[in-house]
């Protein structure tokens, strides 16, 4: 297998920053690390993950829910009122918003923002205090306050998870732990969650039904790290050796971009990731 350092970004496509770069830092506490012409880079103060959005401009379709982001609150009761918030702002961010759901332990609330992504609100009390599993655990050390993000009636206290959707869970399964080498959590028949072993953040990989799918581009993909730009080439070589073995539907060109070595691979699932070094 591939030896990954960590699952370090997720890219994120919208079609105007203008537009949901404000949803992103008033109403999930996410902060702007670095801003460019048509991309900026966000991410939580509990969570070292980056997400990288990429304005697309208005061509740039709806995602399915099945592929959404969620940042998660600490209490059941902060559901309830980021759904009121979540009402009241509707209107000047744009939002369709959804009704609050429980599904396995989980207690939250989704919405679209008008660059055509869904995003979940998830609080996990129940489930944290009957010791479910790690991955419904807090994933921060120490909470934010209402000083840090006042007013809403709920804080998010971290970004804990994207989702993905996968034909197959047993062969999905392998993939990631053979080929990738992550860490791979099954709680229920129908889905399981993938991480790197270094951070609590993870991708919730649902199964779904051949021919129901609407498959991303590359622009909706995650990144890996690896520790070198020769680790990079390595990483290439075994994975081109091993295509077919794991049924990897494109594997591209290593490529030198902004100080870094990386290439792109379409998994089994058709879904996207990239394989990085740090900046050199
Ligand atoms: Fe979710």
């Amino acid at each position: 297998m591939i030896q990954l350092s960590g699952l370090i970004r997720g890219h994120y496509e919208c079609r105007s920053l203008t537009e949901t770069i404000p949803v992103m830092t008033n109403l999930l506490a996410l902060e702007v690390v670095a801003e460019s012409a048509r991309r900026a880079i966000v991410k939580h103060p509990n969570t070292a993950w980056l997400l990288v959005v990429q304005e697309a401009g208005s061509s740039a379709p709806d995602k399915p829910r099945m592929n959404h982001y969620g940042v998660r609150v600490a209490t059941d009761q902060e559901i309830e009122n980021a759904y009121e918030y979540l009402q009241k702002m509707k209107k000047d961010f744009r939002l369709k918003v959804d009704r609050i759901r429980d599904n396995h332990h989980a207690h939250s609330v989704h919405f679209v923002e008008p660059g055509g992504n869904w995003w979940e609100i998830e609080s996990y009390e129940k489930a944290a205090s009957a010791g479910m599993a790690h991955t419904t655990a807090p994933h921060w050390k120490k909470a934010l306050t209402e000083l840090d993000f006042p007013g809403r009636g709920y804080i998010p206290q971290a970004l804990t998870h994207g989702t993905l959707q996968c034909d197959n869970l047993e062969q999905t399964r392998r993939f990631y732990e053979e080929a990738l080498g992550l860490e791979v959590v099954q709680l229920w028949p129908t889905s399981i969650y993938v991480k790197h072993r270094s951070s609590p953040w993870y991708i919730v990989n649902l199964e779904s039904k051949p021919g129901a799918r609407q498959y991303l581009s590359s622009a909706q993909r995650f990144t890996l790290n690896v520790e070198s730009a020769l680790a990079v080439f390595e990483a290439h070589e075994w994975l081109k050796k091993h295509k077919d073995k794991f049924g990897l539907t494109e594997l591209r060109e290593v490529q030198e971009q902004a100080g870094t070595s990386c290439f792109l691979l379409c998994d089994l699932n058709r879904n996207w990731w990239e394989i990085a070094s740090p900046f050199h």
